[in-house]
């Protein structure tokens, strides 16, 4: 049984303890609490004992509730042939129809609240922070202290050391992070939550950190074949309007979309934000817009999507240039826009969770990236993977608060990740990045807009005119170059 069990847990990665081992081979549902862990997407990074007598007690974890999903309209148009698969999209997480902020500060805290509490409950699954206390009883205690926090404030003191100013429900306190201090504990922004593992100086005054704990994904979220034959093409920054779309590279495109063999199996295209370009978006736009009123930007849209063939399911998104409220989570377009396209097109908002035969997508616009840009070092819109990987880590998709990113005060943080998603996908930067964090595909979506004069004056070099692609069925990713003829 022992080996067994070891083995099992070996195949997918998963470092055990030995005690846990020895608790899993003493239980009655052994492989029933096995088969619990690994269908658990927030499992630990390291199994403990401490962990098998919780999904010993809390079987069965697939249970665990899961918002009910809206199903996607049917589409009236475009319906599949016999011998095609129907096409399914499931909204699993949109703010679109449930906003509920009215913009005060009781919004605020409840939103700050919904973003501690819930990465709060994914830190507690960590090894590490096993019995973790609030900040006031830790000031009890004194010695080997474990806490939670959002982060009020970074500093870094005259000796180069860093000092947080980190708070939970009921109290706040001062964390030194040591200059020098191992990776990880160098690159802190303004709330975002994470552990503390460290003891009180003598005095009482502060925190001495020894490890500060991120939420993070667990290893090996890998796609394992699923049998689907689909391929989802992602599509992004389209910035129908500007003087600098880029009309041939889209043609290309859409030929090849009609054309290619391999075009074939692409049943989706997801478009995370930026469908036009927007009008008054920033200062001197209106030198670079070729279609001036922007429901005559999404008239010419929904003409070029006309011609992508009628059996691909298509998801639009808002970005920063779209016509709705600015401030995260924006809710879908508007009917006086979503009227203007067929009904094979599902509008979201942004950010959205999404199932697309059995494979989560979690799609985000991406504007904070010029935050975790701002606010980390060495961090550049240039590679938005590496901003990616930080939200991933983080389990947050815009944490900052009063920098470029708006928030709106809704009760609920829809921009937490509070589930790990097969494929993360963002655009706003324009650039073209296929890559992986922990099994999670990683994807940046191009654009279809050259260089403007704005992201000349700010040395912003976009990628356009590429189409990252996932095949559903076997998790294989590749880019399709459209940039050319
Ligand atoms: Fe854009």
């Amino acid at each position: 049984m022992k080996k067994r069990i070891l083995k099992v847990f070996q195949d997918k990665g998963i470092l055990v303890d030995p005690d846990a081992i020895d608790e899993l081979t003493g239980a009655k549902d052994a492989m029933k609490c096995v088969d619990a862990i690994l269908s658990d997407p927030e499992r630990p990074l390291v199994v403990t004992k401490a962990d098998v007598q919780h999904y010993l007690t809390c079987q069965p974890v697939k249970t665990r509730a899961k918002p009910r999903p809206k199903v996607a309209p049917e589409p009236k148009t475009a319906l599949p042939t016999s011998e095609e698969k129907p096409a399914e999209i499931r909204i699993l997480k949109d703010i679109t129809g449930d906003s509920t902020c009215v913009g005060n500060v009781i919004d605020f805290a409840k939103l700050f609240n919904d973003r501690f509490q819930t990465l709060k409950k994914i830190l507690a699954r960590r090894r590490e922070l096993a019995g973790m206390m609030s900040i006031d009883r830790a000031r009890k205690i004194r010695k080997d202290v474990r806490f939670v926090g959002i982060v009020n404030d970074s500093r870094t003191t005259k000796n180069g050391h860093t000092m947080l100013d980190v708070e939970d429900e009921d109290d706040r306190i001062q964390v030194l992070i040591m200059k020098g201090s191992k990776k990880g504990m160098d690159a802190f922004i303004k709330d975002e939550v994470l552990g503390i593992v460290g003891s009180f100086s003598k005095d009482g005054e502060l925190v001495v950190a020894k490890e500060v704990i991120r939420p993070e994904v667990p290893m090996n979220n890998a796609m394992a074949p699923n049998g689907s034959n689909a391929i989802v093409a992602f599509v992004s920054d389209v910035h129908v309007g500007s003087s600098e779309f880029l009309p041939d590279a889209w043609n290309r495109f859409v030929t090849w979309l009609n054309k290619d063999t391999l075009a074939k199996g692409i049943a989706y295209i997801v478009m995370p934000g930026d469908l036009v370009d927007g009008i008054g978006i920033y200062p001197g736009q209106e030198d670079e817009l070729s279609i001036e009123d922007v429901y005559e930007q999404y008239q010419e849209f929904a003409r070029l999507v006309t011609a992508i063939p009628q059996r691909i399911k298509i998801v639009m998104m808002p970005g920063n240039h779209d016509a709705v409220r600015l401030a995260e989570p924006q809710p879908a377009l508007p009917k006086e826009v979503s009227s203007m396209f067929d009904t094979r097109v599902t509008f979201v908002g942004n950010p959205c969770y999404m199932e697309i035969e059995g494979r989560t997508i979690l799609a985000y616009h991406g504007r904070s990236m010029d935050d975790f840009a701002g606010n980390i070092p060495n961090m550049s819109q240039m590679r938005p993977g590496e901003i990616m990987r930080e939200m991933l880590r983080r389990r947050h998709l815009a944490p900052i608060y009063g920098d470029r990113t708006a928030l709106a005060p809704e009760q609920k943080d829809y921009l937490v990740i509070d589930r790990v998603p097969d494929i993360f996908v963002t655009g706003h930067v324009h650039r073209c990045t296929v890559g992986e964090y922990r099994g999670v595909k990683i994807i940046n979506a191009s654009a279809w807009q050259g260089q403007t004069e704005y992201q000349r004056m700010r040395n912003q070099v976009p990628e356009p005119a590429r189409v990252p692609m996932v095949d559903l069925g076997t998790g294989d990713t590749w880019v399709e170059d459209f940039s050319s003829s």
